[in-house]
């Protein structure tokens, strides 16, 4: 079997390197992908947005199955061009990946659906006194997104309603978010655990993996800006079986279920970003493709083979369940380039992961080689270091010794990912 992945950070290396487990017969491609993905995989050097050449680059080395790892490959197209020419995709089409690409489809399919979320209302720069009432109705504690993708940036939580006049402004007056936030979210602003749930879909049933638990502010102790997220554990501590099946129940299938009824079926990973809350679980945001981190933790738990799973989710085979997890633990930290959430050094030397042990995993994402050998550093996050073990403790000690090994000028990265801080020798330090 030949299967090309779209796109080229740490949740493509990492859902090659799924995809090739057990798999020596696989052929994979990976565009454009990274110097990680370049070991395991034949890289070409295709954007992974641009759904007309992924197309073409599908259909002239016949794969029988393209996977896509970013929501901006979806939210452009890529599965539609690539179903027209016959090819099986995992991975949403444009008008199904609306769940996570506007915001407002997404909370109105959830009233529609039954499925719990914040208390809401949306509106353009000319509803403005309606939601300043709302803002007052919910004193001021409050979230203000923007409706469209904003790379994890649209998104302001609020305390007082001074502050929420300052977000609907960024929004509204100073074009912040430019497209993305004309149209805005205001939410009810929650308290509790956050979780992620990830279920893949064939369009009518769902398969739910491991649950995970991010971190995404860019220091320890959940200080410093939002990032794409610095490290996950799975599973999520304190989450049994129980929620993860209650998620499948009421969250990941009325979802499927929903879309499917709007003649727009979602075939690819649904992703629930849940809180726990006092009153139960509500649903945050739902994305349309693995989270990242998030996948690098999870997907070495599944016992079952990637290729296989993703295929049956393109061809109409999924069996709903969990899958079959190791009962272990995964630690993942991300080491992050100088300036990262901001604006990433890049270039420098990487050094070090010969030494990392040989059942410690490192998935690359912002890599790339030089034409002498030379590993370098080619985005924000770099890479993850990621440990199995049979307790939280042991994959989190694991990871930050395998972590310490590793160096590039300016590495920056959380101590505290999964638990509290944990102390490292190395010259890197958090933000
Ligand atoms: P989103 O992109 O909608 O998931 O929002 C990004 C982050 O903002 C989430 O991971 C939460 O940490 C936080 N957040 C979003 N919505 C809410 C809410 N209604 N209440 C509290 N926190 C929220
Ligand atoms: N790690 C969060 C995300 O992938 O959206």
């Amino acid at each position: 079997m030949r299967i090309l992945i779209v796109g080229g950070g740490g949740r493509e290396h990492a859902l090659a390197w799924w995809c090739r487990r057990g798999r020596g017969d696989v052929e994979i491609i990976v565009a454009p992908g990274n110097a990680g993905t370049s070991e395991i995989a034949e890289n070409v050097a295709v954007d992974a947005t641009d759904a007309v050449a992924i197309a073409r680059l599908a259909v002239e080395r016949q794969v029988d199955l393209v996977v896509i790892g970013p929501d901006a490959a979806a939210a452009a197209g890529v599965a539609d061009a690539c179903i027209s020419n016959g090819i099986a995709v995992f991975g949403p089409t444009a008008v199904a990946a609306r769940i996570e690409s506007s915001k407002t489809f997404a909370k109105r399919l959830m009233d529609d659906a039954g499925i719990a979320t914040a208390r809401w209302m949306a509106g353009g720069g000319a509803d403005l006194p309606r939601m300043r009432g709302f803002v007052e109705e919910l004193r001021g504690r409050c979230v203000v997104k923007a409706d469209g993708l904003a790379l994890g940036k649209g998104v302001t939580m609020c305390s007082s309603t001074d502050e929420a006049a300052g977000a609907l402004a960024e929004c509204f007056e100073t074009g912040r978010f430019g497209d993305a936030g004309r149209v805005v979210v205001i939410e009810e602003r929650l308290t509790g655990d956050e979780l992620s749930v990830f279920g893949i879909s064939d369009g009518t049933r769902v398969r739910v993996l491991p649950p995970a638990r991010d971190h995404k502010r860019a220091g320890d102790g959940d200080t410093g800006p939002n990032t794409g997220g610095m490290g996950a554990v799975s599973p999520a501590p304190g989450v049994g079986d129980d929620v993860v099946d209650n998620v499948a129940a009421s969250v990941l299938q009325p979802c499927v279920d929903a879309l499917r009824e709007r003649g727009t079926p979602f075939v690819g990973c649904l992703y629930a970003g849940l809180m726990l809350t006092a009153d139960g679980i509500r649903v945050l945001e739902f994305n349309a493709r693995f989270g990242d981190p998030e996948a690098q933790v999870v997907l070495p738990l599944a016992e079952e083979s990637g290729l296989e799973l993703l295929h049956a989710a393109a061809t109409g085979g999924i069996a709903p369940g969990r899958v079959r997890a190791a009962g272990a633990w995964a630690a993942g930290i991300v080491a992050a380039a100088s300036g990262y959430p901001g604006s990433p050094r890049t270039g420098d030397a990487i050094s070090g992961l010969r030494d990392v042990d040989s059942d410690v995993l490192v998935f690359h994402a912002g890599t790339r080689r030089d034409g002498d050998g030379t590993l370098r550093t080619s985005g924000g996050r770099v890479l993850c270091v990621v440990a199995t073990a049979p307790t939280l403790d042991a994959a989190r000690v694991t990871a930050y010794e395998n972590l310490d090994r590793v160096h590039f000028d300016g590495m920056q990265f959380r101590h505290d990912i999964g638990g509290a801080p944990i102390a490292t020798t190395s010259h890197a330090r958090s933000s």
